[in-house]
């Protein structure tokens, strides 16, 4: 009797610990190699770029990012993880070579694309992209 009530509690305790471990890491900090935030864009926001990388958007992010990049995609619902808002102050103040270094290497629910968008220069022109969703 009194080492099923232990069995219980260890089950209870370890499943506690493991849902707060999982947790935690999705409030984690991306962190981001130093040599990526230096970085700068080879590519310039020329109207080609932009609506090449508008398209690459389309196709690529909106399902989960959301047509206006609030993270609000069909696909986001059922995700079970968050995948931020391009609008915000706190996500426009990263350099281009930090969200280069995410859309690249991915982390989670969100996919590395150095191989679905596997020229460098079309993930360097998203981020123009990204940027008209700054909120005014
Ligand atoms: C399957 C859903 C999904 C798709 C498709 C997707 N993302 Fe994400 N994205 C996420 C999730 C979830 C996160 C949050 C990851 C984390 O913080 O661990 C994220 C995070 C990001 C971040 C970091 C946000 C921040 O606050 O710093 C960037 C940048 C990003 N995504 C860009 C893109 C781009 C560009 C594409 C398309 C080329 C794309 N994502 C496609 C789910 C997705």
């Amino acid at each position: 009797m009194k080492s099923r009530i232990v069995k219980i509690f260890m089950i209870v305790f370890a499943t506690t610990a493991f849902l707060i471990l999982v947790n935690a890491q999705g409030v984690q900090e991306w962190i981001v190699p130093a040599k990526f935030k230096t970085m700068k864009n080879p590519t310039s926001a020329s109207k080609e770029n932009l609506a090449n990388a508008k398209d690459l958007y389309s196709k690529h992010c909106k399902s989960c990012h959301g047509s206006t990049g609030l993270g609000d995609g069909t696909k986001a619902a059922s995700l079970d993880a968050t995948c931020g808002d391009f609008s915000t102050a706190k996500f426009q103040v990263q350099t281009d070579g930090e969200v280069f270094f995410k859309i690249s290497e991915g982390r989670g629910k969100m996919p590395s694309f150095k191989k679905t968008i596997s020229d460098d220069n079309d993930r360097w022109m998203i981020i123009y992209y990204l940027r008209s969703f700054k909120s005014k």
